[in-house]
């Protein structure tokens, strides 16, 4: 955006990455506006934005809304919480058609002038590996595509992997072991703390070489998983940590086994959707350029700290609950 600030508009604003995109921009004095299918969730957006009401998933809600809008940042992502429907389904329908529904309302708005979005480092390289990535890249397709007249140029964000995501590890490495597949441990990722990576989303919109590319973003250090797990230990003042693995063959097996039953029920589809991440996770490094200077020891130490002083209450919150998902959020 050449001189002037315009307004910005962040969709998937109520999420763990968008609300700070959201208080970025607020702070570096962007006029923004967040689309949210729900105002209940959006305590912490009050005062810095104005709030819009629509869902991606239903074309119809998105219309006028990026009128007089100059930037479009998607932060979009996929609940695969209890509750929660098919994730590979619920990926189709946000994550593709969505995003695709709020590409088509921008360029039809006139105004905006660029379209950012998140993907993650490896949905670009295996993106026939995983349906939530299957479904992004076909978005990304057509909005790149849908760039070439000139009119608009396209940032795509790729991160590595979050410190929010981390956070199964030190929750699991705080019952003394850890249970993973094998191969994992040897892989490599730089995770990113969510503040870091919002501003280098809000970096985008001045950055004129970051227009038409795109962007693979990871924390300042990179690691080895068995390093993560040794760093969690030490910020529990642990010497050592019981590591537990499955080889890989045995999560192929489960996964042949899901392709024939997974249909039975959602249940099943959640755990078939986190156990081909997982075995993604465990096959490949996730390592974008180093980006920030929030390192992962401190905030592991933080998060401790604050656990230990804590009621068990406030434990519990501020580490996530389910075992089962330790490494299995999405991306
Ligand atoms: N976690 C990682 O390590 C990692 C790594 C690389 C890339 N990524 C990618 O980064 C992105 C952001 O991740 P995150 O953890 O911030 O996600 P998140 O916390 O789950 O937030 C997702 C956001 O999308 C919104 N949303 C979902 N469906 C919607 C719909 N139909 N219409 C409008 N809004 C909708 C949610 O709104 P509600 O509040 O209404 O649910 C929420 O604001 C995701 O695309 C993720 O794949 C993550």
């Amino acid at each position: 955006m050449s001189g002037r600030k315009g307004a910005v508009l962040v969709v998937g604003g109520t999420g763990h990455l968008g609300a700070e995109v959201v208080q970025e921009l607020h702070q570096r004095g962007y006029v923004v506006h967040v689309l949210l299918r729900s105002t209940g969730n959006a305590t912490r957006l009050q005062g810095l934005c104005k709030l819009i009401q629509g869902d991606v998933s239903k074309p119809a809600s998105l219309q006028g809304v990026c009128a007089g809008i100059t930037v479009v940042i998607s932060c979009l992502g996929v609940s695969t919480k209890k509750g929660s429907g098919n994730p590979a389904n619920e990926a189709k329908k946000v994550l593709q058609k969505g995003l695709i529904a709020l590409f088509h309302e921008a360029k039809r708005a006139g105004s905006v002038q660029q379209f950012v979005l998140i993907g993650s480092v490896l949905s670009r390289q295996l993106r026939y590996q995983w349906a939530g990535y299957q479904a992004r890249e076909a978005a990304v397709d057509v909005i790149i595509k849908g760039c070439q007249d000139g009119n608009m140029a396209w940032t795509v964000v790729d991160p590595s992997a979050f410190f929010k995501d981390m956070v199964n590890i030190l929750r699991l490495v705080k019952k003394g072991s850890f249970t993973g597949l094998g191969k994992l441990l040897d892989h490599k990722a730089n995770p990113i703390h969510v503040q870091d990576l919002a501003a280098r989303v809000v970096d985008t919109i001045t950055r004129k070489e970051d227009r038409n590319i795109r962007v693979a973003v990871g924390g300042p250090e990179t690691f080895k998983y068995r390093e993560i797990i040794q760093l969690a230990a030490d910020a529990w003042g642990m010497k050592e940590v019981k590591i537990r693995t499955f080889p890989l063959w045995s999560a192929r097996v489960l996964e042949w086994f899901l392709q024939g039953f997974a249909f039975l029920s959602v249940k099943l589809q959640r755990f078939q959707y986190f156990l081909r991440f997982l075995v993604i996770l465990s096959t490949n490094d996730s390592v974008g350029q180093p980006t920030g200077k929030r390192r992962l020891d401190a905030f592991f130490t933080e998060l401790a700290s604050q656990a230990r002083q804590a009621a068990p209450a406030l434990e519990a919150e501020a580490l996530p609950q389910s075992d089962a998902q330790a490494l299995l959020t999405e991306d």
